[in-house]
């Protein structure tokens, strides 16, 4: 395929393919490529759109209307759909998330399945860390590699306030857990918030360091179900940066960055010691669209190209419609195909997509 440049025009309003013959322009590829020159590897899989927390940037205090049972899919439906994509469209990387994915009952089995399909995956989780205490073992036995665990602040009354749980010491716990269940590196993935916890982050960083976990940072996205997302009050990635080095010196770290989403730092002490690394995802103020690897699962079966996207693609019908597994990966792949370029977060026409965060996954 000849190279495309990755520069992202920021409108393209083309509606993401659906089942049907593959485009024209396609060139004849097994992989999930796209007309931007981006290859997805990374599948990730939100095993329900529950949770068990009530952050108050994703969702309110009453909860959502959850998906249908009927229309979640099955351990075996998913399993199946992974088994697709590893075996016939090149993801090699699988990440489960939620809502929160610890709430789905089949977990472990799920994960055993997928680490004894031909293609084995390397997989992970994204959770809030509610109940990992009690299962990071068997999660690792199943063949899960590693875990990101969010914890937003380190003050048991503000996160009381901010989960609407006084849950705390059940992330402390997981944190705990899947270090010694080998779930590593242990990341930690932390949203601040303008006036509610932007005070934290050289504190998380120096919990975080002293620990041996790593903690990322992720610009707020527009992606809560209450739409009250606001770019003048989102902390930046700059503002991050600027807060740590008010303790830390920070210099970008040797590795390219490959696909990740995180701008990686070296932290230093005032002295200069190498004390470890932070992440910052600045999905706002830096998109990082160009070289997303990225394709995702809702818990109802529905193909999503982007956290953004505004249309999907029905895998369910799919596969209770009785469809070969060639067929549900060519309609994969030419969903892929017409992946947008990037996010258009920063586009004035920009319209944040119907399913908040909690129904995608992270
Ligand atoms: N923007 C950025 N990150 C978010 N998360 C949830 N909602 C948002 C948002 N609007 C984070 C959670 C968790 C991960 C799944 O995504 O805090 O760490
Ligand atoms: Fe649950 Fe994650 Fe949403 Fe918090 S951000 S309510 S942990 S899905």
């Amino acid at each position: 395929m000849p190279p495309v440049s990755l520069g992202l025009p920021s409108v393209d309003r083309r509606p993401d393919a659906a089942a049907g013959p593959a485009p024209a322009d396609r060139p004849d590829s097994p992989f999930l490529i796209d007309s931007y020159g981006r290859r997805a590897t990374d599948l990730r899989v939100s095993l329900t759109d529950r949770c068990n927390l009530r952050c108050t940037y994703c969702m309110p205090a009453d909860g959502l209307d959850w998906l249908p049972t009927p229309d979640v899919l099955t351990d075996d439906e998913l399993i199946r759909l992974i088994r697709i994509a590893t075996d016939s469209l090149g993801v090699d990387e699988v990440r489960f998330t939620g809502g929160e994915p610890l709430l789905r009952k089949g977990i472990v089995d799920i994960i055993g399945a997928v680490a004894g399909l031909p293609h084995r995956p390397r997989m992970s989780l994204t959770t809030n860390g509610l109940g990992l205490a009690r299962k990071a073992k068997a999660l690792a036995a199943a063949g899960l590699d590693r875990v990101n665990i969010s914890l937003d602040t380190l003050r048991r009354d503000r996160y009381a306030e901010l989960t609407r749980r006084d849950r705390i010491d059940d992330v402390f716990g997981a944190l705990t857990a899947a270090t010694a269940a080998g779930l590593t590196p242990v990341k930690i993935n932390t949203v601040l918030m303008r006036d509610v916890n932007d005070d934290e982050a050289p504190e998380l960083v120096a919990f975080a360091l002293q620990h041996g976990y790593q903690v990322r940072f992720i610009e707020q996205m527009p992606l809560d179900a209450g739409h009250g997302w606001d770019r003048g009050t989102m902390v930046t990635a700059e503002e991050i940066q600027a807060a740590l080095a008010g303790r830390f010196r920070l210099s970008p770290h040797r590795e390219p960055r490959a696909g990740a989403p995180a701008e990686l730092f070296d932290v230093r002490s005032g002295g200069g010691d190498l004390l470890g690394t932070v992440g910052i995802i600045a999905s706002v103020s830096r998109p990082f669209c160009g070289d997303c690897d990225r394709t995702r699962l809702t818990a109802d079966g529905q193909l999503r190209t982007c956290l953004f996207s505004r249309t999907e693609t029905d895998l369910r019908v799919l596969l209770r419609g009785g469809s070969t597994d060639d067929e549900i990966a060519n309609v994969w792949r030419t969903a892929m195909w017409g992946k947008l370029p990037g996010h258009g977060i920063n586009d004035p026409s920009f319209l944040q997509p119907d399913r908040p965060m909690s129904a995608i996954g992270g």
